[in-house]
């Protein structure tokens, strides 16, 4: 099973076919991150074998962000956000991978993804530019430009970087664009390892708290799901 989804040498060749395999789920079901989520904590010695030969939960954790997604999600927070969004479209940008969108789209959300993602960029993170779901290229300034007469849209956020302005720069012009009335946000609240101080400053002063969900979380991690109406 393990193998089939995770193999450190190879994970654009894993992401490619389990891409393959939930482009073809018809049922919104196929979840295959959060099997290996739930079978790592039934089997954490084989996990951690299979990942690194001998280091610690955490490495693990790093390997999976970047190999599916930051954050999780399961029946009842895609169930949540399908029911937030509707008809509109959601717009995430900073999407990694694209794993939860193509979930989320799995089951009827319309949604595009943007990231600034490049091949020439050297960091580790991007040893691969497969994707689960098509990512096009824009950073915190598409949200200016991307479907800009279509009203309703939702911007969704899943773990902006910790100590940018990234977050807090698409919010802002999400908010000024006035064609954005809603915002996912899949993070870490104030205080945590997500955007910065300003962007939760905006989020209390021009957004209202819709609901705040549990997600599925690694262990000392405390990313949530949070539903945002735009004032
Ligand atoms: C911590 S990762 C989260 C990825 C994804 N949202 C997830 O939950 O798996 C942060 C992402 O933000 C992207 N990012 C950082 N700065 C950005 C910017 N200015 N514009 C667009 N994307 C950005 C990075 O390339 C990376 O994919």
């Amino acid at each position: 099973m393990f193998s089939d989804y995770i193999n450190y040498k190879s994970h654009g060749n894993i992401i490619k076919s389990v891409s393959e395999k939930m482009i073809a789920d018809t049922s919104g079901e196929f979840n295959p991150y959060l099997n290996i989520f739930y079978e790592l904590r039934l089997h954490e010695f084989d996990f951690h074998r299979i990942i690194s030969g001998e280091l610690t939960n955490l490495v693990g954790r790093d390997h999976l962000v970047n190999v599916y997604g930051w954050s999780l999600l399961d029946d009842q927070p895609i169930r949540y956000i399908k029911k937030f969004v509707g008809d509109s479209t959601v717009v995430e940008v900073g999407a990694g991978r694209g794993y939860n969108a193509r979930l989320l789209k799995n089951n009827g959300v319309n949604i595009d993804c943007f990231d600034i993602l490049d091949e020439h960029d050297d960091h580790w993170y991007h040893i691969t530019l497969e994707t689960f779901y098509p990512i096009m290229k824009g950073d915190h300034n598409i949200v200016l430009t991307h479907k800009v007469d279509e009203v309703n849209k939702v911007l969704m956020l899943s773990w902006p970087p910790y100590n940018s302005s990234f977050a807090y720069d698409t919010l802002t012009n999400a908010i000024n664009t006035a064609s954005y009335s809603k915002l996912i946000f899949i993070g870490e609240d104030a205080g945590g390892c997500c955007a910065n101080d300003e962007f939760f400053d905006l989020l209390e002063n021009e957004c209202e708290l819709v609901d705040d969900l549990s997600i599925p979380q690694y262990n000392c991690i405390h990313d949530r799901l949070f539903l945002y109406n735009i004032k």
